[in-house]
């Protein structure tokens, strides 16, 4: 069987074209701004996280244009080795300020973020509890940590019970206002749900990742 077989197999996308429902891989003609030019119409973008428009406003265009003119047009490096610059470092320190805590760590997506931060902070002997409708990014980083992931029914406070009787409960993942479904869960709920199952040891912290922003929110 030749390895590349289920691709050339694979004519779901196809059909769904054909049905004119196809929806990923749509072309701005322009600007991905509030508005966009899409098969020739100004169309409203609610689907980027531009949401105040900022891309296209003439001082970040400017500070951009002046950053490629000084350093070119990528740091030709992973941030570890060769591809810190200081505007980086300039930034991260403004994000520490500007969030009152001692250090910040930009990375370059929503979704390398998840990946970063929970893969790290989850360790081998750590469980992790994610809502299992949460985000692709959290249960890959889920997937990535070398703790054990349980997960359970999406907003479901009787499923989250169930898991919490039995083990010590370390981190819970969900992501409230940030969900797809739209459906905004109180984080209250949530850490009254991990007290009430764990009272010794409960919800140390919980990731509420916000429309692209990820605030970490530490109880004791
Ligand atoms: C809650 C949440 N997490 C992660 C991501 C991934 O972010 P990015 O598209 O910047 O990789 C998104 C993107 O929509 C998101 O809504």
């Amino acid at each position: 069987m030749d390895l590349f077989d289920k691709a050339y197999n694979f004519h779901e996308a196809e059909k769904v074209i054909e049905l004119g429902l196809y929806p990923y891989f749509r072309v701005n003609e322009g600007a991905v701004d509030t508005t966009v030019i899409m098969n020739g119409r100004k169309t409203v973008m609610i689907g980027s996280n531009n949401y105040l428009g900022l891309t296209s406003h003439p001082e970040v265009k400017e500070a951009a244009i002046k950053a490629v003119e000084k350093y070119g047009t990528g740091c030709t490096g992973s941030r570890f080795l060769n591809g810190t610059i200081d505007l980086h470092v300039e930034l991260e320190e403004r994000l520490a300020r500007f969030m009152k805590k001692e250090a910040s760590l930009v990375f370059t997506t929503g979704f390398t973020t998840n990946l970063g931060v929970i893969s790290t902070i989850v360790g081998k002997n750590d469980i992790v509890i994610s809502d299992r409708t949460n985000h692709a990014s959290i249960l890959d980083g889920c997937r990535m940590a070398l703790g054990k992931l349980l997960k359970f029914r999406h907003n479901d406070m009787e499923d989250l019970e169930r898991i919490l009787i039995n083990i010590q409960v370390i981190i819970i993942f969900s992501e409230l206002i940030g969900d797809f479904s739209g459906i905004i869960q109180s984080h209250v709920e949530f850490v009254g749900q991990a007290e009430a199952g764990h009272p010794d040891v409960f919800a140390e912290l919980l990731v509420v990742p916000v429309n692209h922003i990820n605030f970490l929110l530490t109880f004791f």
